[in-house]
């Protein structure tokens, strides 16, 4: 027993070193870019980079840009670590600790890589050109521009699916960016705020008080189960008056919620739910939304109006206009409506030099962020081996002697030989209130699913080490202190 307690303490010892170590050396790294990075080369191809979301950031980490020029568009000038993006929207973390500027990446790779904040709006992929335009609040004279690519990275992600429904866009709040985390918080505070304004009717505070949420996949369930925390563990202290007239309802269309989790694992979430007095209505379809009602069609197929105070939609993804516009440019081979149609090299079909991955593609992989950056790391690796391929391709064309000669082809030929890319699943994993949360882990040939207090404290390890940055990491632990002391901050943005 002795040896193995000291086992158990050198190990730890050596961990504890080992990350402090780690963190110190990030930390270092952070502030220490490269100062002068080499000027790109026209002599290089050019790749452009769309998007600064999972699948992009991973490829652009993973690109060596001694073999290419980069550039990199996108609207948003930052990487957002989306799984913990639900517990900002009640104050649990801060929105800041998620994110992680993009030339943080870009100033640290040996050679110059251009970002635009701008937004691409179409791709001409005959001319392969692009037109950026800048959509932000501040314009110079200049917001249109033009950019010429030899390989396109198409990396723009989805946007939130409404299905056409009337009144979604305009009376609900989805939860994709920092901003919408932002106006929910904001909104749900305002509901609070005005349902304790003197003189209130009692069916005026109960509208006020309903918190409505569309759709019962990852997202809708992450959010209902933080803001149930919300409200358990901070309301109730800070509106003493309003304890007991909150009501958190889930609307799902399907007979369960979760569909991609395990049978045993849906039906613990949906107890935990009862516990937790989430009001769940499944196979309820949401057909209209008004400003104060939304109408749904539960399963006797009854038409109903709910009145609402916040309502957050989240029923799913759907492409962006940016995709739909390149895919009607070739719809012989693009016509799956979920994204663009790659092979599985990522290669746009139909197009030349265009590769897409993430959310914005159509395949056979749930649309994940463990999914979009796998795909960017493969991707980098394809880029890698294209430049050996050609530059080999050349030597084999010079080479002054027949064994120099067979030596480059054999180079050539394990640089032409690019395996399509795997996948391999990690595990999905969802918070579902009350420090409890939900595993699905694959395990040898088969799975394992876990579910409870113990699961919540592996989410929160999973998720610690999975962010961007070191930074992030000590951001997103200090908020979680600072919570358990103080609890969730309650001003209005
Ligand atoms: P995104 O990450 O959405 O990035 C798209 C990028 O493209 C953005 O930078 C955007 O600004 C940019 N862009 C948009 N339009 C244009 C344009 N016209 N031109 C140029 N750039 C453009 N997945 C998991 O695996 N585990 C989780 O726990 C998890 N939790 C999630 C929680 C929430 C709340 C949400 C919303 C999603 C979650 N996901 C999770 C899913 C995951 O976030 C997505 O699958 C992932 O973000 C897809 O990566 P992407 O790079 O394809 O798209
Ligand atoms: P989703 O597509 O996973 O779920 C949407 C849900 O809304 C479905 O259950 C659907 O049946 C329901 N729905 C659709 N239309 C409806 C309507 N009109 N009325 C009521 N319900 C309706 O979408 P979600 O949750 O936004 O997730 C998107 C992707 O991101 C998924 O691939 C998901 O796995 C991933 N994700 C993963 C997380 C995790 O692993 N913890 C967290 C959040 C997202």
């Amino acid at each position: 027993t002795y040896s193995k307690w000291k086992a158990i303490k050198n190990v730890t010892k050596v961990g504890t070193v080992g990350f402090i170590g780690y963190t110190f050396y990030n930390m270092y790294e952070h502030s220490h870019p490269v100062m002068n990075p080499t000027p790109a080369d026209p002599s290089k191809k050019t790749i452009v980079i769309l998007g600064s979301g999972w699948a992009s950031t991973s490829f652009l980490k993973s690109i060596d840009t001694e073999l290419y020029n980069v550039v990199v568009v996108s609207p948003r000038n930052y990487f957002l670590f989306t799984p913990l993006l639900p517990s900002t929207t009640v104050g649990t973390i801060d929105h800041r600790s998620l994110v992680e500027p993009i030339r943080f990446i870009t100033r640290h790779k040996p050679n110059e890589v251009k970002v635009y904040e701008a937004e691409c709006t179409e791709i001409d992929s005959d001319k392969k050109i692009i037109t950026i335009v800048d959509n932000s609040e501040v314009k110079g004279d200049r917001a249109t521009s033009t950019i010429s690519y030899d390989y396109l990275v198409v990396g723009v992600g989805a946007q939130s699916q409404t299905f056409g429904i009337k009144g979604v866009e305009e009376y609900g709040c989805f939860l994709k960016e920092v901003w919408d985390a932002q106006k929910i918080r904001t909104k749900l505070m305002d509901c609070i705020e005005t349902a304790a304004f003197p003189g209130q009717a009692p069916e005026e505070i109960e509208r006020l008080l309903h918190m409505v949420v569309v759709g019962g996949g990852p997202t809708g369930i992450e959010y209902a189960a933080e803001l149930h925390d919300f409200l358990a563990e901070d309301l109730s202290a800070w509106y003493p008056e309003l304890v007991g007239k909150i009501k958190i309802t889930l609307i799902e269309a399907m007979p369960n919620v979760l569909p991609a989790f395990s049978k045993q694992l849906i039906d613990y979430t949906e107890s935990t739910f009862k516990e937790q007095h989430i009001s769940l209505h499944t196979k309820t379809m949401v057909k209209e939304v008004k400003e104060k009602e939304i109408i749904v069609q539960g399963p006797s197929g009854e038409k109903e109006a709910m009145p609402y105070g916040l309502l957050v939609w989240a029923t799913g993804n759907t492409t962006r206009p940016l995709i739909r516009n390149l895919m009607t440019q070739h719809p012989e081979t693009q016509n799956i409506r979920r994204g663009l149609a790659v092979d599985d090299w990522l290669r746009m079909a139909g197009a030349n030099d265009i590769y897409a991955l993430g959310d914005a593609t159509a395949t056979k992989y749930a649309p994940t962020a463990q999914v979009a950056a796998q795909q960017g790391k493969y991707l980098a690796r394809v880029f890698a081996q294209l430049h050996a391929t050609e530059q080999y391709e050349n030597e084999v064309e010079i080479a002054a002697t027949a064994e120099e000669k067979a030596k480059k082809a054999r180079k050539l030929q394990k640089a032409q030989d690019i395996k399509p890319f795997h996948y391999s699943h990690q595990g999905s994993l969802c918070y579902i209130g009350s420090d409890k949360a939900i595993a699905d882990v694959p395990f040898g040939p088969g799975n394992v699913a876990a579910g409870g207090v113990a699961t919540y404290a592996f989410w929160r390890s999973a998720y610690i080490s999975n962010l961007f940055s070191a930074r992030n990491r000590w951001l997103v632990i200090t908020d979680w202190t600072k919570k358990t002391f103080w609890g969730r901050d309650i001003s209005r943005e």
